[in-house]
């Protein structure tokens, strides 16, 4: 059945459209499920809008419409960035479901649309019925903020709240499932959901069965005498049934380094053979300690509890005035072990430290492969964390049970995230502009790949910078040599401590503000990756700056330039 040609002939914007012919399909395809059935019945249309910055939102989105389909409901999922103010307005059932990003704020392609329904302007929604399911991490600050946003925001407009906002930790499976089974009967009219039934067939390998994957390669990047280190891992896939697009990360569950978990059973007391129950089997401590819980990092009820039974001043201090920012200078470089022998009166059973404890977590990695040229192998390119403080050396969990911990015999055990929207343009002539300094670089090696792969006559121009040319220039004869096949069109590069004054990539966007405002305006791609919170909020102001300058453009028109591209999916970030 084809979607009304008013929509192709009426002045619609192009969001507009999406939500309009998503409403048409949906109509449509009611009306051929019910043909047989009750012609005249009205089924209900669940509109399912997620915010989703690498995908969780929008798996656990179609997750719920696949529930709803059970119930006879027609849901249909939109990515919020394909809905604009005025389609918001005409919905009447609205699932929002998203994560939250930067600090405390939406993800990027929730923003517009939270912008223009947090207008002054915005009408109110009187006749709307909606339910939130929030995602988030309980490690920052504004937990599931842009969740929170989004159920003040609709039930300040006059919406009736169904179903209360379910806020999801890490491990966000559960909660999010039981949010879907309590918020759908209630949309339906019909009763309670079999809780028996998996709501969809679970991937093959998932956070909760990993596929055990082997290390191929584990390179050093950057030279022997450089201030950081970054390698390049190679992961076995082979046999395992697996596929992944450039743009995808990888997602590692690291056990924690054994010096650690001996010197925390030290410090708290404990021999580390203790058995403990642990989800349903006994277990030793030390055993614990190294496979299932967090230890580097402390959780807030560890601090808390350090705090209490210590006294110790400062720390109580910090913890009673609420300043966050202040109690974040004091946590910094400072680790659970630090901690605990900064105040040694801190002793604790096995049962009582482990209930202190935050499940360890898997750490993602943007993958450095195109699956098309390795189907067989991920690359990833990971900055080891390690730095000194208070009398030791203190390394990352992952990033070093990668480097020191892992050899051919130990399992790397993995999964695959997609980003549906971190992805080389369909369209093979069209350019690409790719910021990524530091490991940021990580998936335009892969876009690289891909584009060299695909033969695709497109441009493509890389922002690449560290801190010194000589030791971190990392993939360096990989890059001249797809500079000079043609593959990779510009390079420009920004090595920050080289000169007594920092240069950043941001400066030379600048530098080629009219030649990258043209690559623009040639239907180009604008991708980000690397650090979230100094790197990807420049890059985003010199991007303003650069659209407005040679598009002659005021502020406002830039931003709206810019939303246009957020909404085209042709500003897209992959940022950490
Ligand atoms: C989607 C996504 C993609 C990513 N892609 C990549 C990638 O391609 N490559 C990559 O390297 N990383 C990437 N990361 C980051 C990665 O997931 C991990 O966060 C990183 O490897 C650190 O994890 P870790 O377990 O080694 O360190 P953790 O054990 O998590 O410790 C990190 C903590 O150590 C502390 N710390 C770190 N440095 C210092 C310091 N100098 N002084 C004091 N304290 C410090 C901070 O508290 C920090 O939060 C990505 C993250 C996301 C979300
Ligand atoms: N959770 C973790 O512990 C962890 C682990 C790995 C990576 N990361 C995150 O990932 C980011 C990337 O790490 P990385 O090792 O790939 O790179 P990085 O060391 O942070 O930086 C790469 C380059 O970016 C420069 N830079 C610093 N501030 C910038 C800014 N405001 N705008 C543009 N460039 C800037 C750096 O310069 P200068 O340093 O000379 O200023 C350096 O030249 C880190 O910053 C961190 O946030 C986190
Ligand atoms: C750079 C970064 C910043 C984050 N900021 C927050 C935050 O401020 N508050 C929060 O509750 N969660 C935060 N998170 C956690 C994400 O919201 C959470 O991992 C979520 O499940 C991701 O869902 P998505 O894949 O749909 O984007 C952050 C995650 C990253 C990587």
């Amino acid at each position: 059945m084809k979607i009304p040609q008013l929509l192709h002939d009426a002045p619609y914007s192009e969001a507009q459209r999406a939500w309009l012919s998503g409403f048409f399909t949906g109509i449509y395809t009611n009306s051929i499920q019910n043909a047989g059935v009750n012609s005249s019945t009205t089924v209900r249309t669940v509109h399912i809008l997620y915010g989703s910055q690498t995908g969780t939102a929008e798996s656990v989105a179609y997750d719920a419409a696949a529930m709803a389909k059970t119930q006879g409901l027609k849901a249909v999922v939109n990515s919020m960035d394909a809905i604009d103010s005025i389609a918001f307005t005409t919905m009447d059932t609205v699932l929002i479901v998203t994560s939250t990003y930067g600090e405390g704020e939406m993800p990027d392609n929730a923003s517009v649309l939270w912008e223009a329904v947090n207008a002054d302007t915005m009408p109110r929604l009187e006749k709307l019925q909606y339910s939130v399911l929030a995602l988030g991490d309980t490690s920052y600050d504004l937990f599931c903020k842009a969740g929170i946003d989004w159920d003040n925001r609709l039930a300040e407009l006059g919406a009736t709240r169904i179903y209360e906002r379910v806020d999801c930790d890490v491990a966000y499976e559960a909660p999010a499932e039981n949010w879907m089974r309590s918020v759908i009967p209630q949309l339906s009219n019909s009763s309670a959901i079999d809780t028996d039934t998996p709501v969809t067939t679970p991937p093959q390998y998932s956070r909760k069965n990993p596929f055990p994957a082997s290390l191929l390669v584990n390179r050093l990047l950057t030279a022997a005498d450089s201030s950081k280190e970054t390698r390049h891992y190679e992961i076995s896939i082979a046999g395992s049934g697996l596929s992944y697009e450039a743009g995808d990360a990888l997602c590692v569950l690291p056990t924690n380094c054994p010096e650690l978990v001996s010197d925390i059973i030290q410090a708290i007391g404990c021999n580390g053979d203790e058995l403990e129950p642990i989800n349903g089997e006994v277990i030793r401590l030390q055993d614990a300690l190294r496979t299932q819980f967090e230890i580097k990092t402390p959780s807030k009820e560890l601090l808390q509890e350090i705090a209490t039974r210590s006294g110790n001043q400062e720390l109580n201090g910090l913890l009673s005035t609420g300043d966050k920012e202040q109690l974040a200078n004091y946590l910094w470089g400072r680790d659970s072990l630090d901690l605990l022998r900064q105040n040694p009166v801190c002793e604790f059973t096995a049962a009582e430290f482990i209930a202190l404890l935050k499940p360890l977590q898997h750490r993602a990695y943007s993958i450095s492969s195109s699956g098309k040229m390795y189907p067989e192998t991920v690359h990833l390119t990971v900055a080891s964390v390690r730095y000194d403080g208070y009398e030791r050396e203190h390394k990352g969990v992952c990033s070093t049970f990668l480097a020191d911990l892992v050899d051919e015999k130990t399992e790397v055990r993995c999964f695959f995230t997609p980003n549906k929207v971190f992805r080389v343009p369909d369209d093979n002539s069209l350019p690409m502009i790719m910021v990524g300094p530091g490991t940021g670089i990580a998936p335009f090696r892969a876009f690289l790949q891909e584009r060299q792969y695909r033969k695709a006559t497109g441009k493509n121009w890389l922002f690449f910078g560290d801190r010194n040319e000589e030791t971190d220039f990392i993939y360096r004869d990989e890059l001249l040599s797809l500079q000079q096949d043609g593959v990779l069109t510009r390079l420009e590069l920004a090595f920050s401590r080289d000169q007594v004054k920092k240069c950043y990539v941001q400066d030379r966007m600048r530098e080629y503000g009219k030649e990258l405002f043209e690559w623009l305006e040639q239907g180009g791609y604008f991708f980000v990756c690397g650090d979230a919170y100094r790197m990807a909020k420049d890059v985003d102001k010199a991007l303003l700056e650069v659209i407005a300058e040679h598009g002659k453009l005021s502020e406002q028109q830039a931003i709206d330039y810019v939303n246009q591209l957020k909404k085209n999916k042709r500003y897209v970030r992959d940022v950490y």
